[in-house]
């Protein structure tokens, strides 16, 4: 059986985030949203959420236990800067330097995110990201970032899946505020690509030697009839509008339409020294589904991850497409030619056995990238501990490790978790010549 083995350099490890898993963010415009009763599936809250905060030296032992070698967290603004933009808080200041130092003293490669979804409450009321005056405030909060904590991080995520927050945010309607503007929502996309790019050249100039990336989501985007020539156009406009503008911005430092109006900055241009990839779904296109996205009345958002009808869906609601990962990662290899992070990349299932398939499947195409000749530096699994998923709740079970909610938030390790770090410590795993049924993607 052949052995797929991974180089010595290969970062294994997982991801997260500070509101999912840390709790009581009641500072932060999520947790503002939450007091709705009909945001949140259940009616759910964040409330202490894994309540990862007062147990993170517990959870990062784990961590080593299981072999992890990176981290991915991130520091949440409105724990430093909770009421205004000019009161820093000195116990987040010191808890962050105690998680950080919790994780390097386990041997756990920190890579910090500076903006995973939540902002400020008071950053939230002069409308966020919506205006581009206000990007100086999250500069400045990121050149805190650096001069604090450059020291303890080589790794720095700057925007996570700017394309997620503005769809989901302004179009969806799905995450704070809530609100369904595509107006709005191309605005947020174009000043989140420019604070990525601030952040960039903040933390870049605090720190040379430290390594900056954006974190983009791409879905695989494919035609609902295969073969017909319509849904294939329509793949390859929503492909166009939800990555594609934001990578060749990245990339050239243009801004194309309708996100920006004959803008070419040349600061965006080659602002990152790697790309995160956080890979989920395949996405099946129709002009219905176009028309339905536009018109905000994505009545079976279902419909949309499901071909057949018949495919298997994950807790979120999701089809797994493993060889989608490897196609991402093809297509950021080729557009930027720069070291590659599968900073996330997980399932939400009560099925251990699913979530073992899954990750053996995904990290396969991984191995199939590194023998291509493509530079991927890590994989993160999302995630090691379950968490508040948004606007899902608590229902989608990603983690490595249970936790129980009725009990004191209890954990358990899950199998899985061994078999990632038995993984992780050989450094590969073998296959079957010819995939078995189980590992075979269903392409139906
Ligand atoms: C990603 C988010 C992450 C988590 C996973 C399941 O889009 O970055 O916070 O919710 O999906």
């Amino acid at each position: 059986m052949p052995f797929l083995r991974f180089p010595d350099h290969f970062l294994f490890g997982s991801s997260s985030s500070a509101h999912q898993v840390e709790g009581n963010n009641i500072h932060n415009q999520w947790w503002h949203f939450e007091q709705a009763q009909d945001k949140i599936k259940r009616g759910e809250k964040s409330g202490r959420a894994a309540d990862h905060y007062t147990r993170y030296q517990e959870d990062f032992q784990t961590l080593k236990e299981l072999r992890h070698e990176a981290h991915r967290i991130s520091l949440e603004w409105s724990r430093f800067f909770p009421e205004s933009p000019d009161n820093l808080n000195p116990e987040a200041v010191e808890h962050y330097h105690n998680v950080l130092d919790a994780l390097l003293e386990q041997g756990i490669e920190p890579f910090v995110t500076t903006f995973h979804f939540t902002i400020p409450q008071w950053f939230a009321e002069m409308g966020g990201f919506e205006k581009a005056e206000n990007i100086r405030h999250y500069e400045a909060f990121v050149r805190f970032l650096g001069e604090e904590y450059g020291a303890k991080v080589r790794y720095w995520c700057t925007i996570n899946e700017p394309n997620i927050y503005a769809s989901f945010a302004y179009i969806i309607g799905e995450y704070p505020p809530g609100v369904k503007n595509i107006g709005l929502a191309l605005k947020v996309l174009n000043h989140l690509i420019k604070a990525h790019a601030k952040a960039y050249h903040i933390l870049k100039a605090a720190q040379p030697n430290a390594q900056v990336g954006i974190v983009v989501h791409l879905p695989v985007f494919a035609p609902l009839r295969k073969g017909n020539w319509v849904d294939k156009l329509s793949a390859r406009c929503a492909d166009w509008m939800f990555s594609g503008i934001l990578l060749e911005a990245l990339k050239t430092g243009k801004i194309h339409a309708p996100v920006g109006f004959l803008e070419q900055h040349d600061f965006i241009k080659d602002s990152n020294d790697f790309i995160g990839l956080n890979y989920y779904v395949r996405m099946f296109a129709s002009p219905r589904h176009a028309l339905a996205t536009a018109l905000n009345s994505l009545d079976e958002h279902h419909g949309v991850f499901r071909r057949t009808g018949l495919e298997r869906l994950t807790q979120s609601g999701w089809a797994v497409y493993a060889k989608g990962l490897y196609k991402c990662l093809k297509r950021l290899h080729t557009k930027f030619g720069l070291p590659l992070y599968i900073t996330e990349n997980g399932i939400a299932t009560d099925d251990d056995e699913w979530r073992k398939t899954y990750i053996r499947k995904h990290l396969k195409q991984v191995h199939k990238a590194l023998e291509k000749g493509m530079d991927v530096r890590g994989y993160f699994y999302w995630s090691n501990l379950d968490n508040f998923e948004w606007s899902y709740g608590f229902e989608p079970r990603f983690g490595l490790i249970a936790v129980d909610y009725e009990d004191d938030c209890k954990r358990t390790i899950r199998d899985s978790a061994w078999v990632y770090a038995k993984i992780i410590e050989e450094r590969g795993f073998e296959v079957e010549e010819k995939a078995p049924k189980e590992l075979q993607e269903n392409t139906a």
